[in-house]
This record gives structure tokens, C-alpha cells and sequence, in this order.
């Protein structure tokens, strides 16, 4: 049976701080932070819309935590800075390593699937622009299942839908959460650990592997295969 790897797109394939130029135009050396808020929300907004069974895509969480990290931060933005900062998110850069890892895969022969808290159309565009759609056999999205990440539900049906078994299936993330979620769900799973400093939730669920880049992970991946 191939190996078949999950990749999560917000974080590990695509760079989220990548809206921080646009921002730094609008909002000068708060952009950083900025940055940082409006991703955080935006996570907790799906968390929280996961556990109150009230669903709104992914899309509507982006802008919802735009709105709110603006007004957290005391700004009042024109509406065409805003839909200029939602187009940013719409095209944000892959990082420096995601085509040659993901091409490292296909070599391998591993089955690439991009898996994402983004509805199908939002992630096909965001992949296409960022010019590596091409690198995966299909987009798998929790959109379908009105639902999001960690819902153990969103696992079983990527498991279902790229029809591999969980024991060599593999989530590839950047995301602790994202990673807990894969592994609770039975399946193998490989943390991005891009900076030094970033801390892995003390849950005593552990990532099979950690690597620094997408550079690592053929060579991770088949070390436990
Ligand atoms: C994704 O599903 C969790 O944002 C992350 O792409």
C-alpha cells in the first residue's frame, strides 16, 4: 500500500505571515503583530464555530478575525484596505521549501494530498497561484463536512476520501493542533517544527517525527514506513 501524505496548507505549505508586507503598507511596524492576532483568531474562531455547531466557511473566520483584529488594535480600516488585505490571504506565498519537498515526495512515489480547513475553491486558488496545485492528486476539504480541524470526524474522511489505510497515511503540518488531531485519529503524523522556539502542546500525544523543513520529510517519512 503507498504511503499517502495529508498535507495541511495554513502554516505548512502556505506562509500566513506573508500578508505582513500588505499590512506593513497600511499599518506600519504594527504588522507584525497584527499579523500574529489575526491568524491566531482566526484559528479560535473555527475552533470555537467547530464546537458550537456553527458552521461558516474558513473564509468567513479570515475575515471575521480581520475585523476583529483591527478593532483590538484600535485601527479603523476603509473598506478597500480591507478587501485589499483579503485578496493578500487569497494569494499567499508557499514557503521557500514546499515545491521541492512535495516534488521530493512524488519521487518517492508517495500519493500528495493537500488537506485543509479552507473550502475546495479557496485552497485550489490559493495552491494554483502559489504554482504548486500540480504536486497533489486532490484537495481534501473539512468544507464538505461542515466541520474543522481537530474534529476527529475531518481525519476519518480524509482517510475515506483518499482511500488510504491510517497506519500508512501521514498528516504533514506545521499546526501542534493539527498534529494531535491526526494522531488521535490513528494516523502517522509529521510536525513542521519551522522555528526553533515553537512549543509543542504537553498533551502526551507526540508527532512520529519532527523536522525543521519539508527538506526532511521523505527521508523521515520512510524512516518509519
Ligand atoms: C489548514 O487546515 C489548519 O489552517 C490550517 O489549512
Amino acid at each position: 500500500m503507498s504511503v499517502v501524505l495529508a498535507f495541511d496548507v495554513y502554516g505548512t505549505l502556505i506562509d500566513t505571515q506573508g500578508v505582513t508586507k500588505t499590512l506593513q503598507r497600511h499599518v506600519g511596524e504594527l504588522a507584525p503583530e497584527f499579523a500574529r492576532i489575526w491568524r491566531e483568531k482566526q484559528l479560535e474562531y473555527s475552533f470555537r464555530r467547530g464546537l458550537m455547531r456553527s458552521y461558516q466557511p474558513f473564509s468567513v473566520c479570515i475575515a471575521q478575525s480581520l475585523d476583529y483584529t483591527t478593532s483590538l488594535l484600535g485601527l479603523s480600516l476603509p473598506s478597500s484596505t480591507r478587501d485589499e488585505l483579503l485578496q493578500a490571504y487569497r494569494t499567499l506565498p508557499a514557503f521557500m521549501d514546499a515545491r521541492a519537498g512535495l516534488q521530493q515526495a512524488a519521487d518517492a512515489g508517495m500519493r500528495c494530498f493537500a488537506f485543509s480547513n479552507g473550502a475546495g475553491d479557496a485552497v485550489e486558488g490559493l495552491l494554483q497561484q502559489a504554482g504548486i496545485r500540480e504536486a497533489f492528486e486532490g484537495v481534501v476539504s473539512v468544507n464538505d463536512l461542515q466541520t474543522f480541524k481537530p474534529n476527529p470526524d475531518v481525519y476519518d474522511y480524509f482517510l475515506r476520501s483518499s482511500k488510504g489505510e491510517a497506519d500508512s497515511s501521514w498528516l504533514i503540518s506545521g499546526n501542534p493542533f493539527d498534529v494531535i488531531g491526526a494522531r488521535e485519529a490513528g494516523m502517522k503524523a509529521a510536525w513542521v517544527k519551522r522555528s526553533p522556539a515553537a512549543v509543542f502542546d504537553p498533551w502526551g500525544i507526540e508527532p512520529t517525527v519532527v523536522i525543521e523543513s519539508l527538506a526532511g520529510l521523505v527521508a523521515a517519512v520512510k524512516s518509519h514506513s
